[in-house]
């Protein structure tokens, strides 16, 4: 049946009832203003609205290079779709037809077929194209424009905090500190279940596992500190597992590391406050007026440090074993941190 034959299916006779057109300019009027507070919500989140934080690495410029590619063409199919969808209910809508007729029958279109077949290949091969070019660039280092050689910081995801260990010993939770334009190499694992590291302005998502380590590269292109969230739903403090990177001047970077260091090592350094912030905070309160956990304030246990050790590496009830396989520079710490809270109970 041609065009004529749909023409004599559809006689020209309105039957829209007042209480019908309502309805749809209410379900129009609905679906505006939806749209009008996704979009809302989606760019007042973030000032740089709907696109990606960053980049401020090389690396996180091509991630962001292939979101772009993405958005565009997921867009101009989104308006296509959408518009020829909207163009279709009101040039085939109901006019008075009954609802039990049939529409014609229409068997084999060869070259339609083909085109739509033809066009999704086209445009899944140009965008795999376009990730294989990028990905050697997003999975390593980019050393030509590096400043001095890389940083090797390895990565520890635990229930729920992040610990960082520099290969001069120096030990960091939470934020890392890395000297800018200059290479990093995470080494990612993780002590208890699955995390997922996540700054995303400096890098891509990458699992913490345990027993397995992950290589991620990044060179922070400006001094600033750079935001992230534990990427896997790793137990119930998950949303509170937060990281940063601090990036800082070559130079300030050199000295606050050896002056770490040998406070670290004297024991002198705030290394004990930054694990209970880190490790204990999360659940216990900054001043261990407990939240999640227990108030610990006054507990005899604070006197005892072979008993908090014990209940670090091993955990009880609901608490995770966070202090398992602490070295004991960073146990020490965290025992010498938390006698402060031993003689103030509730209300201080
Ligand atoms: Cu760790 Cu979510």
């Amino acid at each position: 049946m041609g065009h004529q034959g749909l023409a004599r299916l559809a006689p020209r006779r309105r039957n829209a009832t007042p209480g019908k057109i309502v309805r749809r300019t209410g379900a129009l009027v609905f679906v505006a203003l939806l749209g009008l507070v996704l979009a809302h919500v989606a760019l007042a989140g973030d000032p740089a609205g709907l696109s990606p934080r960053g980049p401020d690495s090389p690396q996180a410029a091509k991630i962001e290079g292939i979101y772009w590619l993405l958005i565009a063409i997921t867009g101009g199919i989104f308006v296509l779709v959408e518009g020829a969808l909207i163009l279709f209910v009101f040039r085939f809508r109901n006019r008075g037809r009954s609802r039990t007729l049939e529409g014609p029958e229409i068997h084999g279109a060869t070259r339609l077929e083909l085109i739509w077949t033809a066009i999704p290949v086209v445009i899944l091969a140009a965008i795999v194209a376009f990730v294989l070019v990028k990905l050697p660039g997003i999975n390593s280092a980019d050393s030509a424009k590096a400043a001095g050689p890389p940083l090797i910081v390895k990565v520890e995801g635990r229930q729920f905090y992040w610990n960082f260990l520099y290969p001069n010993g120096v030990i960091q939770v939470e934020r890392m500190r890395v000297p800018a334009n200059r290479d990093v190499k995470l080494l990612i694992n993780s002590e208890d279940v699955d995390h997922s590291w996540w700054i995303p302005a400096l890098q891509g998502k990458f699992d913490a596992i345990p027993g397995k380590t992950n290589h991620l590269w990044f060179r922070a292109d400006r001094r600033g500190t750079f935001e992230g969230q534990c990427g896997e739903f790793c137990g119930y403090e998950h949303p509170h597992m937060v990281a940063a990177v601090q990036a800082v001047p070559s130079s300030d970077f050199q000295s606050w590391y050896d002056r770490e260091a040998r406070a670290q090592a004297s024991g002198t350094s705030d290394l004990g406050k930054m694990t209970f912030d880190g490790a204990c905070a999360t659940c216990h309160g900054f001043h261990a007026q407990g939240a999640f956990g227990p108030d610990l304030r006054g507990n005899p246990i604070l006197q005892q440090p072979a008993a908090i050790k014990t209940l670090l590496q091993n955990g009880r009830n609901k608490m995770p074993a966070v202090g398992k396989g602490w070295s004991s520079r960073q146990m020490n710490a965290l025992l010498a941190y938390v006698k402060r809270f031993a003689g103030s109970s509730g209300g201080g």
